[in-house]
């Protein structure tokens, strides 16, 4: 068998066996199959796409790349949960916490920024001194001492897609069901999830474009997980403007610190809301789906989310005091408002327009090997729905130099159309 033929098969759309399958990821991973050649392969299944079967064994080719995480010593069922991807999806910062103050154990492998979608990781680093680099132990330890641990692909877990999807990210495959499906996948059942829920994010700030499709991605993740014996619930949700009221890493760490403490943005809050719910009741320990709700503002007005939020940060080495006060966060030395041309309703502001205008601000990377600048990004004033008048403030820009505020502010006024009609907008689409 031989790396060449297998690109050569699925370049003409032929269905490649479970052995080619496990071929290509076992020797990618190791090194022996170049960037170029993953490369080629990777953009010939985003273009012919793959059958059932053969994204069934990526998924399980991909998670038995490396270790796969036994939890059994610390509880007898993890719910885990991961997103899609979105702009501005700071969720899992406010959710993860939210949840192990319910007394659930939260373990959660998180990635960086992929394409135009942050990534919890890169925003976990924002925080002075976090480590995202765990040994298994120190995992598992954080996880009996304080419920929690959120850190990034480092560990030997799943590191066929950790190679997949940078490789993806900068060679303009993020939006395949097939390699959406089976990375996401892939990384839960190695890092020993149970359940799973899934925020399947949709619309232009999102790889899935539309519900069908956001659909079709739900029914082949559920599929997986049914096939793995996890129990998977996916919560459709919209993406088609930025997540809550800022982008960039050190800006969304600070909205969520905000909303931990009960300032929520209402569309950040239906799907905190809907994702929690839903992990209580597969967790077993709640199973009154009418009640979960509640539960949850209490943990948010007791405080006690917060201070879990506090006591991960610190556990994992981050400097507590940024998470007291904000404000001691490093800001951009650019901030500067964007103003409004015209007056009526938001009727859009297009999520994909924002993602890449934050790419070139330096949230997210182009090439594999970018740094990003955790300072910058955006603050928006004004969202779907909202009324405007000529000379408000839409947004603010933080950027590192006039040069890239002055072209932030053009494309961010691009992503905004302004109308007459007053539009709302549905945040949770479905729960399949
Ligand atoms: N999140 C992942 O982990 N993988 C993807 O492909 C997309 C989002």
């Amino acid at each position: 068998m031989n790396i060449i033929d297998i690109i050569e098969k699925k370049k003409n759309n032929l269905e490649l066996s479970k052995e080619e399958i496990e071929f290509f990821v076992s020797n990618y991973t190791n090194g022996e199959v170049t960037d170029y050649q993953a490369a080629a392969l990777i953009m010939a299944i985003c273009i012919n796409g793959m059958t059932q079967d053969e994204i069934l064994d990526l998924t399980i080719a991909m998670a038995n790349s490396g270790d796969v995480l036994d939890l059994k010593d610390i509880s007898n069922h993890i719910v885990d949960k991961h997103s899609t991807g979105g702009v501005g999806d700071k969720i899992t910062l406010i959710v993860m916490p939210i949840i192990a103050s319910l007394g659930i154990p939260v373990a959660k492998m998180s990635g960086r920024g992929l394409g135009i979608t942050g990534g919890t990781v890169d925003k976990l680093e924002s925080i002075p001194g976090y480590n995202i680099n765990l040994s298994i132990d120190e995992f598992k330890q954080n996880i009996k001492e304080i419920g929690i641990s959120l850190m990034g692909q480092t560990l030997n877990l799943a590191p066929a897609d950790k190679k997949i999807y940078a490789l993806r990210d900068t060679i303009g495959c993020t939006n395949s069901i097939p390699l959406i499906a089976s990375s996401i996948m892939s990384k839960k059942i190695a890092s020993g999830a149970d359940s799973i829920v899934l925020d399947v994010t949709c619309g232009k700030g999102a790889f899935m474009k539309n519900k069908e499709d956001a659909k079709k991605l739900s029914k082949m993740m559920s599929l997986i997980g049914k096939w793995a014996d996890r129990e998977t619930v996916c919560v459709l949700t919209n993406m088609d403007e930025p997540l809550g009221y800022s982008v960039g890493n050190t800006l969304e760490v600070i909205e969520a610190i905000d909303a931990l403490k009960g300032n929520m943005a209402e569309d950040v809050k239906d799907v905190v809301q809907n994702l929690c719910v839903q992990m209580m009741n597969l967790s077993g320990k709640y199973p009154n789906i009418l009640e979960n709700k509640g539960k949850i503002l209490e943990v948010i007005e007791n405080g006690k989310a917060f201070e879990k939020f506090k006591e991960l940060v610190s556990k994992q080495g981050g400097d507590v005091s940024y998470i007291e006060d904000p404000n001691k966060f490093e800001k951009a030395p650019i901030i500067t408002p964007v103003l409004s041309e015209f007056e009526g309703y938001i009727e859009e502001l297009d999520a994909e327009k924002v993602g890449k205008a934050g790419v070139e601000l330096g949230i997210g990377r182009i090439h594999k090997e970018d740094s990003i600048d955790s300072r910058v990004g955006l603050i928006f004033n004004k969202k779907i729905g909202d009324e405007v008048k000529k000379g408000d403030i839409l947004a603010y820009v933080h950027a590192t130099s006039p040069e890239k505020a002055e072209k932030c502010i053009e494309q961010i006024k691009e992503a905004y159309k302004i109308g007459t009609k007053k539009i709302s907008k549905k945040n949770i689409i479905e729960i399949i």
